[in-house]
């Protein structure tokens, strides 16, 4: 089947990415975030060093269908904060190729690496541009769970990394949990749990969630409380939760900070 002609924003005429009201949820976190950490670790760190990576950028903008509200996506929205470099990835040419050409007229372009593949496949490549001893926020976005666990790890072996994860429970993991089960070690589930699963224990896809969670504090996220964004969509139901680690005890006070009240101005109780 051929594929569908993409969404063309009425605002530039590029592509741009179909989705609905809830994120808005997620980037409110996303600009919460890059403010309190590059204002906060911009003064501390040497002025190259504090990098931005987004390893699922999409095409630069996206377009909230039942509003027609057309917004920046998550890259353009990082390029607003003090961050010196950039590293965007996407695996898709034609939204890579949009996301480049909306960049171009940024103060920043300079500064900014444009890589297009798997990012489980490119993360070498994404290494080999962070500064050995810089500090880094790391936006993962993916529309399903693919990304590999074993991606994370390298990514942020004997790195300074703040993780910022968009996790597709509702959208994924819940709805081909048994699947996945069946398929074992080598499912999208395995790989993004990083293999060596011990299935008979997941009983329900939440214990899969503290599998992985559990994996990551092993990495060294040792010091992190996790406080998860459930985000729904406009039948509520959960589609995926932002999840939030950091080595430092620092990175978790800010996520604290940031998430006492929600995008609208509300104390979260969760
Ligand atoms: C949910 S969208 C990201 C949206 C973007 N972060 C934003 O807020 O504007 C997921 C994007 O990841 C891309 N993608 C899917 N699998 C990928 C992979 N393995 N590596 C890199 N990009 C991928 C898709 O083409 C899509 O543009």
């Amino acid at each position: 089947m051929p594929k569908p002609a993409p969404a063309i924003s009425q605002i530039d005429g590029l592509n741009v990415r179909p989705s609905g009201p809830w994120i808005k949820k997620k980037y409110h976190y996303l600009k919460s975030y890059c403010d309190i950490f590059t204002r906060a670790m911009g003064k501390m760190w040497a002025p190259s060093a504090l990098t931005f990576i987004d390893l699922f950028s999409g095409p630069g903008r996206c377009l909230i269908k039942q509003t027609g509200e057309d917004l920046e996506g998550s890259s353009l929205i990082a390029l607003q904060y003090g961050f010196s470099d950039y590293i965007f990835v996407e695996q898709d040419r034609a939204a890579l190729n949009a996301l480049k050409t909306r960049c171009q007229n940024s103060p920043k372009r300079k500064n900014i690496s444009f890589i297009q593949g798997d990012c489980n496949l490119v993360i070498d490549q994404v290494i080999e541009q962070l500064h050995p001893q810089g500090l880094t926020l790391a936006f993962i976005d993916p529309a399903k769970i693919n990304i590999k666990f074993e991606t994370v790890k390298r990514l942020t072996e004997d790195r300074r990394v703040d993780l910022l994860i968009n996790i597709m429970d509702g959208m994924d993991i819940k709805r081909n949990f048994v699947r996945y089960k069946k398929q074992g070690n080598r499912s999208r589930l395995g790989e993004f749990l990083g293999g060596n699963v011990p299935w008979a224990k997941l009983r329900k896809p939440s214990d899969a969630v503290d599998l992985y969670k559990d994996r990551i504090k092993d990495l060294g996220y040792k010091t992190v409380e996790f406080k998860d964004i459930p985000v729904y969509n406009t039948r509520q139901a959960p589609m995926y939760f932002l999840f939030f680690a950091s080595k430092h005890d620092r990175g978790t006070v800010f996520w604290k900070k940031i998430t006492v009240k929600d995008d609208q101005g509300q104390i979260e109780f969760l």
